[in-house]
């Protein structure tokens, strides 16, 4: 394994990780000599992905969308484990379905504020220290919903939009600090959020997706974590300002399989 793979004791800080992407993203980094930080909501599935993994980390519970809280967990895990030199800000929710005109407001503003707001507190809370360093890299988790549209997700689509335009903004203003920004897009990756389209029969919900990747599969949590390790480590030293998919071609391809 190439060095710049490895985080030398570094600590970087994850939302989102009590699960899915984020848990096995946290994981993989600590495995990889980093400090890891973990935020969520569910203290029991924190606690487990800890217990679970090998290395130093903590987790510290709190609702991204209470901005308030969010910034108190930053505090502890900067108390307990020195200054943020890296973020990975991919706590995200679904939403409600329903068409634009029926969408409430209450649904639109929650969905905002989790899946967007929270990823800007969280940069605009890590970016001075990084910037002072002169060294940084923060990732934020897009979706295909950051690049195309979708019927009856409203707040998704455009929450997801925007977090890749607040990635690339931020990625500007602060590329010549030795700050680096990037979006990663995952396609369909197996983690309790997708199986949840139909959580009694996994077996259907991989048959269906799968047959719209051009891999004819969908993705694992584990092989987002690879892409994301990579990003926010010393090897992607010239990666700033990019979307990057691991969605088995989807986002490449005209037409579907
Ligand atoms: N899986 C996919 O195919 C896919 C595709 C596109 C994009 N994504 C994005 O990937 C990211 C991770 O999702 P996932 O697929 O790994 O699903 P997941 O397993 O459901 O993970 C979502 C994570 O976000 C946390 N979270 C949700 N709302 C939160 C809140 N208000 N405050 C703090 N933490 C919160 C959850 O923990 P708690 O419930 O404990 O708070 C959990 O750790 C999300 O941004 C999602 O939009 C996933």
């Amino acid at each position: 394994m190439s060095d710049k793979l490895h985080f030398d004791d570094r600590h970087i800080l994850v939302t989102g990780a009590s699960t899915g992407i984020g848990r096995a993203t946290a994981a993989l980094l600590a495995e990889r000599g980093a400090r890891v930080s973990m935020i969520a909501r569910s203290e029991g599935k924190l606690a487990e992905a800890v217990a679970a993994m090998g290395g130093d980390a903590r987790w510290f519970a709190a609702d991204v969308g209470d901005k308030s809280a969010l910034l108190a967990a930053f505090d502890e895990a900067e108390a307990a484990l020195g200054p943020i030199e890296g973020l990975f800000a991919n706590a995200g929710t679904g939403g409600t379905f329903a068409p634009l005109a029926d969408y409430a407001d209450e649904d639109f503003d929650a969905v905002i504020r989790v899946n967007l707001a929270s990823v800007f507190w969280a940069i605009k809370r890590v970016l001075p220290g990084m910037v002072a360093r002169g060294r940084g890299s923060i990732l934020v988790t897009g979706s295909l919903a950051s690049e195309r549209g979708m019927a009856n997700n409203a707040a998704y689509v455009a929450s997801k939009h925007g977090v890749l335009g607040l990635a690339r903004a931020a990625a500007i203003e602060v590329a010549p600090h030795g700050v680096r920004v990037n979006c990663v897009i995952p396609g369909f990756i197996e983690t309790p959020m997708l199986m949840n389209i139909d959580p009694d029969a996994p077996d259907a919900v991989r048959d269906m997706l799968g047959k719209g990747v051009p891999q004819g599969r969908i993705g694992s949590a584990e092989e987002l974590a690879e892409a994301a390790a990579f990003l926010l480590s010393d090897a992607a030293s010239h990666i700033t300002a990019q979307a990057i998919a691991v969605d088995g071609g989807i986002l490449g391809t005209l037409m579907t399989r």
